[in-house]
């Protein structure tokens, strides 16, 4: 049995989010899990969740799907932010200045950083309660700006700088609000994933996660968490990264 009876997963669709899911369903929780495509998500239906449209560039889709998940539930014990983008089609990371082109970067800020921040707006409210309750959000260890000594990708570090500055602020509104709810942003390490997939060559050899170990690791950390966890930023290995 599992301390987590109810959990909404943001970007469930694939990759971190559809292997979270799985293993929060394998642990008999009640998941509900969005993808942009409801009807094309067979492999997140496959795993019992209650599939939940959302894209969390649309403010009012992520309004509906909170809503819905309302009307199921009033409490939720765990909510992880999944949904991320580093790359689609003519986005690609910046190798340098002459690289940088305005509308990535604005819809690198839409998914990475106004995305959870527009959740944690909807979603808060199912997070005051009497047992304990988190709000994760994945993060990237490039977004951290004590951290930065390889420079590049402006747009997906900028925009997961910001993502960071959104959790520590939630993290100070929540601590009045929602006294039990415990707010962090996570790094899940390099893990075997779409987003990961055309950058693998530069990993070193072991450290390279395979998903399921990547996700064991992060729910490992949502477990564990305690009130000296909120308003922390934290690797897969649960040390603590400065912002
Ligand atoms: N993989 C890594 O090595 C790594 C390292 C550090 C941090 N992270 C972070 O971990 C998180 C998950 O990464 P991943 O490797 O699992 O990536 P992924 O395989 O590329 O999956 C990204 C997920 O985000 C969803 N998404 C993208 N844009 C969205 C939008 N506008 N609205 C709703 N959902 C959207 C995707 O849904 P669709 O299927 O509909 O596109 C997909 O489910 C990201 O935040 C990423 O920054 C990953």
């Amino acid at each position: 049995m599992t301390w987590i009876r109810d959990a909404l997963v943001v970007g469930a669709n694939r990759g971190l989010g559809l292997e979270l899911t799985r293993q929060l369903r394998g642990r008999g929780a009640r998941v509900f899990a969005t993808a942009r495509v409801p009807s094309e998500a067979n492999a997140l239906a496959a795993t019992g969740a209650e599939v939940v449209a959302l894209d969390v560039e649309d403010e009012a889709s992520i309004a509906r799907a909170v809503a819905g998940v309302r009307e199921a539930t009033s409490t939720l014990d765990l909510v992880l932010h999944v949904a991320g983008l580093l790359h689609d089609g003519e986005l690609q990371p910046e190798k340098k200045l002459d690289d940088v082109a305005p509308e990535h970067l604005a819809r690198s800020f839409r998914v990475n950083a106004t995305g959870p921040l527009l959740v944690a707006k909807h979603v808060h409210p199912l997070l005051r309660h009497e047992r304990k309750a988190v709000l994760a959000t994945l993060s990237a260890r490039v977004g951290s700006i004590g951290d930065n000594r390889l420079g590049g990708w402006y747009g997906y570090r900028a925009s997961k700088a910001a993502q960071n500055m959104v959790v520590r602020t939630v993290a100070v509104e929540l601590a009045r609000k929602a006294k039990n709810a415990i707010v962090m942003a996570l790094h899940p390490g390099t893990v075997d994933t779409g987003l990961s997939a055309p950058f693998q060559r530069n990993v070193p050899p072991g450290k390279l996660f395979e998903v399921e170990r990547a996700a064991r690791q992060l729910l490992a950390i949502v477990d564990r968490a305690d009130a000296s966890y909120h308003g922390t930023f934290r690797a897969w290995d649960d040390t603590e990264i400065p912002w």
